[in-house]
């Protein structure tokens, strides 16, 4: 058990492009499920595969390209170079990102406007998206320790999935609208003078 532990590094040194993959597939289906669980319906799988289906077609290929572009074009861990990535990140990396997903989970689902989730929600997501990773980029790379990083950066890429999952499903890409769904009764509370 330890020895088939600690060869999964080494294993993911060695082919980079397949655990990115299996990385993405597992993370998205994991952030999916989350998100189902939180809304309290039956499960449904087809969703499920949707997602993982988009994340290992699209996103984990993508990241794959663009997280080493951004290293030959901006290279090291000086302040100035890792301030650079992030901000490329957000102003090219994310938007790319965010398109996709709405847009390859609407041409699975057979949805007849394959825009309309992208043009109501991206803006809202994209904002959402810029509170976000910035923070999560920087602690990753100020006080998160090398050996917890990865770790780190896959539990606030799992959460963010899940934020996605619902914004596509049930929400406009706020974070309000993700947060007031996690207190059914409080919105409730709150919607119901509006009502009289
Ligand atoms: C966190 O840091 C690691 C390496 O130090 C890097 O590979 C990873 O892309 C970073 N994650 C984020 C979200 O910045």
């Amino acid at each position: 058990m330890a020895g088939w532990w600690w060869a999964l590094p080494r294993a993911a040194g060695r082919h980079p492009w397949l655990s990115n993959v299996l990385l993405y597939g597992a993370l998205c289906s994991a952030g999916d499920a989350l998100q189902q669980r939180l809304s309290g319906g039956p499960p449904d799988w087809r969703q499920t595969r949707c997602v993982a289906t988009v994340a290992v077609v699209f996103h984990a290929n993508y990241n794959y390209v663009w997280q080493r572009l951004l290293e030959r074009a901006v290279p090291g861990r000086t302040p100035r170079a890792i301030l650079t990535k992030v901000l490329w990140d957000q102003a090219m990396g994310a938007p790319v990102a965010i398109s996709a997903f709405y847009t390859g989970m609407s041409i699975l689902q057979g949805k007849d406007d394959i825009f309309l989730d992208l043009k109501q929600k991206f803006w809202n997501t994209y904002k959402s998206g810029l509170m976000y990773w910035p923070f999560v980029q920087l602690t990753n790379f100020s006080l998160v320790p090398v050996q917890w990083r990865t770790a780190y950066t896959g539990l606030f890429g799992f959460l963010w999935v899940s934020f996605l999952c619902y914004s596509q499903q049930s929400g406009d890409g706020t974070l309000k609208s993700a947060f007031t769904s996690l207190h059914p009764k409080e919105a409730n509370q709150v919607e119901r003078p509006s009502e009289k």
